[in-house]
């Protein structure tokens, strides 16, 4: 096929580059159109039971079609499927749909393609540590290409929850506490599964899930419930899920919790209002796992057919594995509760995600294949997410990178050789097989001429069998230097696994001081689903390399980190707290009356005995920690050392159609090759709201050679400055705003400017 290069056509022929985004929107509207009389057309053509029928999404019977499902599929009760991983099963499932059934309207195969589907990459919020859009886009293309080719056409990612406490187990799945951060690492994981046409047999429909404010649950509970005041929830939760739909996502997922006393599943301000009339989307709402029947225990739905009124009503098109719909609707519609109109309406949106998908027209029907071994440029890429996204806490005296020419190392610890647990939460199709583990890639780096001791210490992260503590110290003593792989196991983050100790499990830490008292400088990775309070175990080590749970190739791209290959560039997508008693804790909050930084801090042990009164020192803090957390959001250290200098803003003075330039000169100042991620920071000084102390508006991730300066600039419209105010709207107020450019949210260089009314 013939292609045009826009960028020739703007050189060669003004007027064409000028009516080509008009040909192009009028051809995309076209086909748009198309598309809709081709739904239209097959609404039409519907009887009130396949009507229904797509609206219903059921759990895979493992390789079975039981003669109910059969019946189900050629009366075109069934829209959806989730977790048919038996290739020849997924086949027969869509020949008996398509060639059995009245209309033949094929299933959309589901799965929880999380993090990569046969190659693992690191966790979500592993990947959002890497501050690349275009890495996470490239990741979520390969799981694409590897989940379509094994007869999936959906995945119920990305999760782009916000979330702020750490115990909250389903913070390994999303992008951490920042609605900026996490709406570009939202949108890009969308493009990547969902590619420039979804109709791709390399290409799946994204969801963004799970709307709304699920991340919030009270005190990191899962399933808890969330009250997020509304203009928090538009200024803080819902920027992701706004980000994923203006990049197209075909689905979106509601959530299990209630959010200010009314349920995601029936919540027609989040599904209705917001989503559908604010935003214009267009496709398919589907329920989370039985989260409609759920109402009913939350006290907001009386009987299975009040959760199909009220689901219905505010928005859900698909009911995932429950049966409100399938056992409702048709009498609702007959009675006269609900009408026929919304019933069409949510059909319309789920035939509307099978026509983009290329369903209707059979283009993919074929698929289904065993999924094969992940491809050389699939682990390539695996490599390469976790040598960014793993960040250096602490690195006392340089001890990384260690050198090559070591005559021995201990490699130490319960994670260092264990395939599985590094794959992390929601691996559904990952294999062992396809693992490398930190143990044998340090082996396979080192060669021969190093001796690798290897001591596991601990079975398992849990274990409290400190039978094997004195090999491990032994190890230690034997060698340079040891490297330790503690953590949490897979299974302590993800649904329904949270914790309200963040320690390391087990005995750990003690094995980790049982290794330092061998006297060896000690390097300790961790590998966790979440932040762990490891201030105190972090003080025991040289160094600390937090991994989070890489995946397949964690073990090839530790070692690279470890000796040198690459310096790491992580930074953190989420505070680190110094203790639980401290969550929430994150940089975007307010200042309050009595700003911790503003006084001189008492602390608990300053404090007289039968004192009366503390002050001064009265400040929004502990008396025990104070209140700075272990590490702040955007923190992480390199090889090298940068330097920002020479901050500048185009102009002190902007209006609202403005967009004002913000640079800053960036040198890296030591002698290794390393990437930096610049981050920029607004405040908004005096709003008719407050507003927090500090808010990511940037961020870009800067490859620099040793000694090599750059000039780092950041486009700033003063669109982007806004908030919504007490009624609802978003507004940019004019007044004085705060700016800073640095290497994480708690340093950096200062500037300001005003923003003056029109
Ligand atoms: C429940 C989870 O909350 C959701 O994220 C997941 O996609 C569904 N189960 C399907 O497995």
């Amino acid at each position: 096929m013939r292609t045009i290069n826009p960028s020739r056509c703007r050189t060669l022929n003004p007027w064409l580059s000028l009516m080509m985004p008009l040909f192009l929107g009028l051809t995309a509207a076209a086909a748009e159109s198309d598309m809709e009389k081709k739904v239209a057309a097959l609404l039409a053509r519907m009887t009130q039971t396949e009507k229904v029928g797509q609206m219903a999404q059921i759990n895979a019977f493992q390789g079975q079609i039981p003669d109910d499902l059969k019946n189900r599929l050629r009366q075109g009760r069934l829209g959806s499927m989730l977790n048919e991983t038996d290739p020849n099963t997924s086949r027969e499932i869509q020949r008996i749909a398509v060639e059995e059934s009245r209309l033949g309207i094929p299933l959309i195969m589901g799965r929880d393609v999380i993090h990569g589907f046969r190659t693992i990459f690191p966790i979500p919020l592993g990947q959002a540590a890497a501050w690349d859009p275009n890495l996470v886009r490239a990741c979520a293309a390969v799981a694409a290409d590897e989940a379509a080719g094994a007869g999936f056409h959906w995945t119920f990612t990305p999760m782009m929850d916000i979330a702020r406490d750490p115990r909250w187990g389903r913070i390994a799945e999303g992008f951490g506490e920042d609605p900026y951060l996490g709406s570009a690492l939202a949108a890009a994981m969308v493009r990547g599964f969902q590619g420039d046409d979804l109709a791709s047999p390399h290409a799946i429909a994204a969801c963004a899930k799970h709307f709304a404010g699920y991340g919030a649950a009270e005190g990191g509970r899962d399933y808890d419930t969330a009250s997020i005041p509304e203009g928090l929830l538009r200024d803080v939760y819902l920027p992701p899920f706004k980000a994923a739909v203006d990049a197209g996502v075909a689905t979106i997922m509601t959530s299990f919790n209630e959010i200010n006393g009314v349920p995601s599943s029936g919540n027609t301000l989040l599904l209705r209002r917001i989503l559908r009339e604010e935003w214009g989307f267009k496709g398919l709402v589907v329920s989370d796992w039985e989260s409609m029947p759920e109402m009913i225990d939350h006290g907001f739905c009386k009987d299975l057919r009040d959760v199909a009124v009220k689901s219905l009503t505010a928005g859900v098109d698909m009911e995932m594995q429950s049966t409100a719909y399938a056992d409702h609707l048709d009498d609702l519609v007959k009675s006269g509760v609900l009408s026929q109109d919304l019933v069409d309406g949510a059909v319309r949106n789920i035939l509307r995600v099978k026509a983009r998908l290329g369903l209707l027209d059979r283009q993919r029907l074929s698929g289904a294949r065993p999924a094969g071994r992940p491809s050389p440029k699939a682990l390539e890429l695996a490599r390469q997410a976790v040598a960014e996204s793993v960040v250096l806490l602490k690195n006392q005296g340089s001890v990384l990178p260690l050198s090559r020419g070591l005559k021995s190392v201990a490699v130490i610890g319960p994670m260092a050789d264990d395939p599985y647990e590094v794959l992390g939460t929601w691996n559904r199709d990952g294999q062992i097989e396809d693992t490398v583990t930190p143990l044998a890639a340090i082996r396979a780096l080192l060669g021969s001429s190093t001796a690798v001791h290897y001591a596991q210490g601990l079975p398992y992260s849990r274990s409290k069998d400190r039978s094997g503590f004195a090999g491990a110290v032994e190890q230690a003593r034997q060698s340079d230097v040891a490297v330790i792989f503690a953590g949490e196991e897979a299974i302590l983050s993800g649904e329904a696994h949270s914790r309200a100790h963040l320690d390391l499990p087990g005995v750990q830490n003690e094995l980790i001081e049982a290794v330092a008292g061998a006297g060896k400088p000690v390097v300790l990775v961790i590998l966790a689903g979440r932040p762990l309070t490891i201030g105190q175990v972090s003080a025991k080590v040289q160094a600390v390399l937090y991994a989070w749970h890489p995946g397949t190739m964690g073990g090839p791209a530790l070692a690279d980190l470890l000796f040198g290959v690459v310096s790491p560039s992580g930074k953190l997508p989420i505070t680190f707290p110094q203790t639980e008693g401290q969550i929430p804790v994150y940089y975007a909050h307010k200042n309050t009356g009595r700003p911790p930084t503003r006084v001189p801090l008492l602390m608990i042990d300053d404090i007289p005995a039968r004192a009366y009164q503390s002050a001064p020192g009265d400040a929004a803090r502990y008396l025990d920690i104070g209140y700075l957390p272990l590490y702040p959001f955007g923190y992480g250290l390199s090889y090298t050392e940068f330097r920002y200098a020479n901050l500048r803003i185009s102009s002190p003075q902007a209006k609202l159609g403005d967009t004002l330039q913000v640079s800053v000169d960036l040198t890296n100042a030591g002698k290794r090759e390393a990437q930096e991620t610049v981050q920029l920071y607004v405040r908004d000084l005096v709003a008719s709201l407050t507003r927090p102390v500090k808010e990511l508006k940037g961020f870009q991730k800067v490859p620099l050679k040793s000694g090599q300066t750059r000039t780092v600039t950041f486009s700033l419209p003063v669109s982007t400055l806004g908030f919504h105010n007490s009624q609802m709207r978003y507004v940019v107020e004019p007044g004085g705003f705060r700016v800073w450019v640095g290497g994480d949210s708690q340093s950096g260089l200062e500037s300001g400017f005003e923003v003056v009314a029109p």
